[in-house]
């Protein structure tokens, strides 16, 4: 119940222990095309160029800043929290000018902070953002940024690592040019691939570079001879973590992208309401925060590492620590993918009702899982 590796599905634990085929084995070949299939559907996109990055989220990152950037290129990218600061590293690697567009760690990015960047950077390359920041619990919404992004003639890149597969995630309405995601979360697969997905213009920009890709590994004009149709060797595809794929999507897509995300929905809900019994407060923007990752203030007086090494120590229960300028401050509860159920939302608040109990911080358990109810 931390912020990802999430719990791992157990039909597709099932599915890595099936014996290895090759990485042109004409089956292999076909549930490649059937991942991409799946993969579609999740992302709600007709995109062509969507496969899984063989690498975790950081890859699928790196692939989209390598194959879009040119030293030069101006770059603006929504921060707040850990991983907008990672995507200004990244960008900043492949030689981009990077603007800032930063909001305090909790916040989401405002529409109006990216069009006030655009006053003073009117022509961007590429605007970025975290659709689900991880390490902050706050969901920044995507329409309005890219309405701007396009009025601006910029690209519009998206992680979505901690979203996919645990909330919408729109790519074609939303015009999302670059997206990137992970197994590890919602998907409920360990870690290890990074779904992407590029946009004919995005393509179109990779494909007429001036200059190649610096990275040969995620150039995806090498890398679409492989996942594409001419089925040339590339690299060796990680073939049981795309075995853990397929039936990872198998398993979403058969319970239905709405319901997935109505029970994530309803588990944070569920958790909220009785933490709220506790007099526990979300960290988060309030009407902006994850289903799938609870950012709670660690209460005046309680010893936040105490808890979560009681919790992790006593109960098996892994929580998450608050990162950066919240670290202390904040636990952060994963209801991911898997992990998302009201069996765990009950399992957690008896394990922290006694824990708080026991440091002398009097709840109500009962109230509490009466609430969740
Ligand atoms: C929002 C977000 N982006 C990127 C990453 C990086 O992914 P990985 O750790 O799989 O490389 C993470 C990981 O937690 C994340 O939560």
């Amino acid at each position: 119940m931390g912020p990802g590796p999430s719990n791992v599905a157990p039909s597709v634990l099932k599915a890595m222990a099936a014996p290895l085929i090759g990485h042109l084995d004409p089956r292999f070949v076909e549930l490649m095309d059937e991942v991409k299939a799946m993969l579609r559907v999740a992302l709600e996109t007709k995109n062509e160029m969507v496969f899984p990055v063989s690498g975790t989220g950081s890859a699928g990152m790196e692939f989209c800043f390598v194959n879009l950037i040119e030293p030069g290129d101006e770059v603006i990218v929504g921060v707040n929290g850990v991983f907008g600061t990672r995507m200004c590293d990244v960008a900043e690697r492949c030689g981009a000018r990077v603007t800032k567009v930063e909001s305090p760690w909790g916040r989401i990015i405002e529409p109006q902070q990216i069009a006030e960047a655009l006053k003073k950077t009117p022509k961007p390359k590429l605007i970025a953002i975290v659709h689900a920041e991880t390490s902050t619990g706050a969901l920044t919404p995507v329409e309005e940024i890219s309405k701007l992004a396009h009025d601006a003639g910029a690209m519009l890149l998206l992680d979505t690592v901690t979203s996919l597969g645990g909330c919408p995630v729109k790519v074609d309405e939303w015009k999302v040019d670059a997206l990137y995601s992970g197994t590890q979360k919602c998907l409920s697969c360990p870690p290890g691939l990074s779904p992407v997905s590029l946009s004919p213009r995005a393509m179109a920009v990779a494909t007429t570079r001036k200059k190649k890709v610096q990275s040969w590994y995620l150039d995806v004009n090498l890398l679409a001879s492989y996942w594409g149709q001419e089925r040339v060797y590339h690299h060796t595809a990680p073939i049981t973590m795309n075995y853990a794929l397929h039936e990872g999507l198998r398993l979403a897509l058969e319970e239905g992208l709405d319901k997935r995300f109505e029970r994530h929905r309803k588990n944070h809900l569920a958790l909220k309401s009785a933490l709220e019994t506790m007099g526990i407060q979300y960290s988060a923007q309030e009407g902006h925060r994850l289903w799938q990752l609870n950012a709670i203030t660690v209460p005046e007086g309680v010893d936040e590492m105490a808890v979560r090494k009681k919790m992790l120590n006593d109960y098996s229960i892994e929580i998450g620590a608050g990162l950066g300028p919240l670290k202390g401050k904040i636990w952060r509860i994963g209801l991911m993918g898997e992990t998302s159920s009201l069996e765990n939302v009950k399992t957690f608040l008896k394990a922290f009702g006694e824990i708080l109990n026991s440091l002398g911080r009097k709840v109500d358990v009962k109230a509490a899982l009466a609430a969740a109810k």
